[in-house]
């Protein structure tokens, strides 16, 4: 089996390629927009949302064009998430991916803006798939308007603002993780396994679990990188949860018992997909450099 980073740098090839081709040169009078939004795009994401989308089609039938156009709405969904998120009013960093955030490249309002403009260009994208099923198209974009949305990425976002300053509950943590992040990764797993056009419900089913479990693996593991990795390494400022007073699996639980929990979500999403047989090794392989990646 290919190394993790041949199979995500195989996913962000094209991935890559098509959001080239879909975000708007940099020119004309909204030129700061355009070039914001590929700032905040281009500027050294690890891919991982489209490399999960990438992998549940190839899990399920295989990966083709229409795969890499979901991975990019996934994508630009993520950027546009990572930008507000950055802001002075949410959690005021200035750091990202190494490079300054967008609202200190640009200014508030361009961020702002770049942010609205790539949610939209999302789900312009969805409504460019080709040859496939009108259903499918509407249940593509239900799932990232549900999921990226006030049922889950966006309710997360709200839910980690009203909790700053207070200490979580275990439950209601879980539940903070499972809508600001979780919800992303479940869209990139299911959407990838829905634009083949071929998964069964029972494979819906088991996805979805996997990406549940891999989706809170991934938000312990990024609490605990802000604990235990360094600026240099992770690219955005070390200790930002500490700082703006975040309920975070390592406040709650400290380091070891949030690193067994992460062990425990990954060992349960391997069990989950034991029925994929070997198509589905590029998907365990990403769900182990989730629980294993240190930035
Ligand atoms: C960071 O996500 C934001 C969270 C949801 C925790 P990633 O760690 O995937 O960020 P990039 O895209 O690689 O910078
Ligand atoms: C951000 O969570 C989640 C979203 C952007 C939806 P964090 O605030 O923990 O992400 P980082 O650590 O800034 O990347
Ligand atoms: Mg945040
Ligand atoms: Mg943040
Ligand atoms: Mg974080």
């Amino acid at each position: 089996m290919s190394s993790i980073k041949d199979i995500i740098s195989h996913y962000s090839a094209q991935v890559d390629a098509q959001l080239e081709a879909m975000l708007p040169a940099a020119t004309g009078p909204a030129e700061p927009l355009f070039a914001a939004m590929r700032y905040s795009v281009f500027n050294g994401g690890k891919r991982l949302r489209p490399a999960l989308c990438f992998a549940a089609a190839d899990a399920v039938a295989g990966s083709d064009a229409n795969t890499a156009k979901v991975a990019a709405a996934l994508e630009m969904i993520h950027a546009y998430s990572l930008i507000h998120d950055d802001l002075p009013a949410m959690d005021d960093d200035d750091l990202r991916r190494g490079k300054p955030t967008c609202h200190i490249q640009f200014d508030e309002a361009t961020a702002i803006l770049a942010g609205d403009g790539l949610q939209s260009l999302a789900f312009q994208q969805l409504c460019e798939l080709s040859e496939l099923d009108p259903t499918i198209v509407v249940e593509l974009v239900s799932t990232l308007s549900r999921l990226g949305g006030c049922s889950g990425m966006v309710a997360g976002q709200a839910i980690d603002l009203a909790a700053t300053g207070s200490v979580l509950e275990l439950d209601a943590l879980k539940v903070m993780h499972a809508h600001k992040t979780g919800a992303l990764i479940e869209a990139s797993v299911l959407m990838g396994a829905l634009a083949t056009g071929q998964a069964s419900q029972e494979q819906l089913g088991a996805l979805k679990d996997f990406a549940r479990a891999i989706g809170l693996a991934f938000q312990i593991q990024d609490d605990i990188l802000d604990v235990e990795s360094s600026t240099e390494q992770l690219g955005k400022q070390q200790g930002s949860d500490a700082t703006n007073l975040k309920s975070t699996y390592t406040s709650i639980l400290g380091l070891e018992r949030a690193r067994s929990e992460a062990a425990k979500l990954f060992d349960q999403s391997m069990e989950i997909l034991e029925n994929f047989g070997e198509k589905a090794d590029p998907l365990r392989a990403i769900a182990a450099f989730i629980v294993k990646r240190n930035h």
